[in-house]
């Protein structure tokens, strides 16, 4: 549905947008991960006709974005960075020009809007001027015309960015229920969101794709997927773990009385950890196996280098 190839954008001898190449169907709920600077806002702008590539090709729904911008452009709902525009206006008369400007009219118009008005909660905001608004009611706004139209594609730039925790719990709830049929683009420096709501994450960093796959095998890419952290309570001797098969590394952080042991490729250290604490009869309070930490990949994939191995 979404069809891009070779996309590039510079700004003067700059590039923000370096050779850019994805498809995404239906019901993907993509995530754009990267460090301030790295694009992700650019590749929106161009995914919705606002902003002309310097080369490459967008696709969508079998059309050409340099050719038919505005039928495109119709299937879009974009929610852009900062706050919508027109601030003068209330809320309420800024869903109606934007329900107006979609096409929609008399009782579809209304009930749309009362059904955004809800999903978004700005029932006691709709006679507020939008330049008098707080951050996060501002930013509900421009979710809520982002889907007034119900559109096949959403692209979202930051949409939790200033909400109040509840808020960010509900919009995320909204994008899990948008998506079944829908494609769903969000960019988020918030990680956990894209666990939480997407089913695939692109790590962006200096215009270039780094990394392009499901959230569960991104974390895989972690030092600390499956390695084993052992809280101790009091001192003990730990010399014997980091000698342990399958550990390739230790990690003591004296202070809290941790330990971590990272496994060689593909070792299951769990049994044979747990075996030496029981035998030892070690003073232990927490044994676990680590998830993988969302951070740690997004710090190696976008510093010098770049590479996780
Ligand atoms: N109109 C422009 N003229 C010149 N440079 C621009 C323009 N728009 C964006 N850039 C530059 O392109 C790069 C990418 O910017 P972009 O806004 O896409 O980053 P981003 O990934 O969205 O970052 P953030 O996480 O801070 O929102 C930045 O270095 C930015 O300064
Ligand atoms: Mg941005």
């Amino acid at each position: 549905m979404i069809d891009v190839k070779n996309l590039t954008k510079s700004f003067g001898d700059f590039t923000a947008v370096d050779n850019l190449s994805f498809e995404i169907k239906s019901g993907e709920v993509v995530g754009f991960l990267g460090p301030n600077g790295a694009g992700k806002s650019t590749t929106m702008k161009m995914l919705t006709g606002f902003l002309k590539p310097t080369s490459g090709e967008i696709r969508i729904a079998d059309m050409a974005m340099d050719t038919s911008c505005k039928a495109i452009q119709e299937k879009i709902g974009y929610l852009p960075e900062g706050a919508p525009a027109y601030g003068d206006m209330t809320v309420l008369q800024f869903l109606h020009f934007i329900a107006e400007v979609r096409g929609l009219k008399g009782e579809k118009k209304t009930h749309r809007i009362a059904d955004v008005v809800a999903q978004v909660e700005l029932k006691d905001m709709l006679d507020r001027p939008i330049d008098n608004l707080s951050k996060g009611f501002k930013r509900r706004v421009g979710i809520a015309q982002a889907i007034l139209h119900d559109p096949e594609i959403l692209i979202l730039d930051e949409p939790t960015d200033g909400l109040d925790p509840n808020q960010k719990h509900q919009v995320r709830k909204l994008i899990q229920n948008l998506s079944k049929d829908k494609i769903v683009v969000i960019s988020t420096h918030i990680l956990e969101e894209v666990s939480a709501v997407c089913n695939r994450a692109m790590i962006i960093a200096e215009g270039k794709m780094m990394f392009d796959a499901t959230p569960a095998d991104l974390i895989k890419k972690s030092r600390y997927y499956r390695a084993v952290t052992v809280h101790f309570n009091q001192f003990a001797d730990i010399s014997g773990l980091g000698e342990l098969p399958g550990v390739n590394e230790m990690e003591v952080d004296k202070s809290s009385g941790k330990v971590t042991l990272f496994p060689i490729k593909g070792a299951d250290l769990m049994p044979i950890v747990a075996e030496h604490i029981r035998q030892g009869n070690m003073p232990v309070d927490l044994l676990y196996s680590e998830p993988g930490r969302m951070d740690d990949v997004f710090r190696t994939m976008t510093t010098a280098g770049g590479e996780v191995k």
